[in-house]
């Protein structure tokens, strides 16, 4: 075992389907998320009894409700247990649903070295065959492996990055996909096999940048481009007044005529506007004059993006 292996790990609970209960332990839909506690998360994972651990539970919330109070507060938890020298990295039991936005902003804000690795479950903890306790014990292994750095997302045996990682699946176990199918690596029998290196991350955006009152910041919403699509939820919203629209284009980031004249309209009123697609993987190619583009980053993704610009 390297001594990266035997540093601490840290483990901070948000809630989710992985901690929670239904009646009936053959009920996977009809329960309620975020019942059982961190501690009584890992007291279920008899492996994890011989591990250096350390878990606090930090919110406790169905992800669906995931709040940017509750992101300030995990950033900046993270960043303080990252900063201890004894700690080898951070392990964060989340909701399914918004997961892979937590992942994000995390990312961008952070930037870690030492790995965060972000997990969670389909089915609640009282399951005839719960996915949680495999998926908190992977995550626990790639937190600890000597090559695991910056936020990570562990489930279902895969390994991905926060960039690319999305749910693909409502129900099934293996609800997770890498965009344009870049896996990083397995967790197998408590080892990583990775199989891919990632690139170098951006800077991190720090601290500094998400301190303003959660209720203060920047409203970004997410509008998108179907057959009929003509713009008038576009108007709607800069009537109420917002401050960044990411549109969700068709195909390379295409919106109708209707819909490009509202955003046009919407820019020159001083909202910023960024164009994604509804597409499941792949960049938005920029084209001159266009609006413009979020590159590859899918519709929830740029809207982070474009929040973590407006707080400048
Ligand atoms: C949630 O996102 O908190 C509930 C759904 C899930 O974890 O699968």
């Amino acid at each position: 075992m390297s001594s990266k292996q035997q540093q601490l790990v840290v483990i901070l609970g948000t809630g989710g389907t992985i901690a929670g209960r239904a009646e009936s332990a053959d009920d996977n839909v009809g329960y309620t998320a975020a019942q059982l506690g961190v501690e009584q998360l890992v007291a279920a994972v008899p492996a994890l009894a011989s591990r250096r651990l350390e878990a606090h539970q930090l919110a406790q919330l169905d992800s669906k409700d995931m709040d940017f109070a509750t992101w300030q507060l995990l950033a900046r938890c993270v960043a303080q247990h990252l900063s201890r020298p004894e700690v080898g990295g951070v392990v964060i039991t989340h909701g399914t649903d918004t997961l892979e936005e937590t992942a994000y902003f995390l990312q961008r804000v952070l930037a870690p070295v030492k790995p965060v690795v972000i997990t969670a479950a389909m089915r609640p903890a009282t399951s005839l065959v719960p996915d949680g306790p495999q998926n908190l014990l992977d995550a626990v292994c790639v937190a600890n492996d000597r090559y695991a750095s910056g936020v990570l997302v562990a489930f279902g045996g895969s390994v991905f990055d926060a960039e690319q990682v999305r749910k693909v699946h409502s129900y099934r176990v293996d609800a997770f996909a890498a965009a344009d199918g870049a896996r990083l690596g397995l967790v197998e029998e408590g080892e990583v096999r990775w199989l891919l290196r990632t690139r170098l991350p951006r800077e991190a955006i720090g601290l500094a940048r998400i301190e303003r009152d959660a209720e203060q910041w920047p409203r970004v919403q997410i509008v998108m481009n179907h057959v009929g699509a003509d713009g008038s939820i576009v108007h709607a919203l800069v009537a109420q007044g917002l401050d960044g629209i990411v549109v969700a284009g068709t195909g390379n980031g295409t919106v109708s005529t209707g819909m490009e004249a509202a955003l046009r309209e919407a820019q020159s009123r001083g909202v910023r506007v960024l164009r994604s697609t509804r597409c499941d993987a792949g960049p938005v190619m920029d084209l001159p004059g266009a609006l413009p583009s979020a590159g590859s980053l899918s519709p929830v993704k740029a809207r982070i993006e474009l929040q973590l610009e407006l707080l400048v």
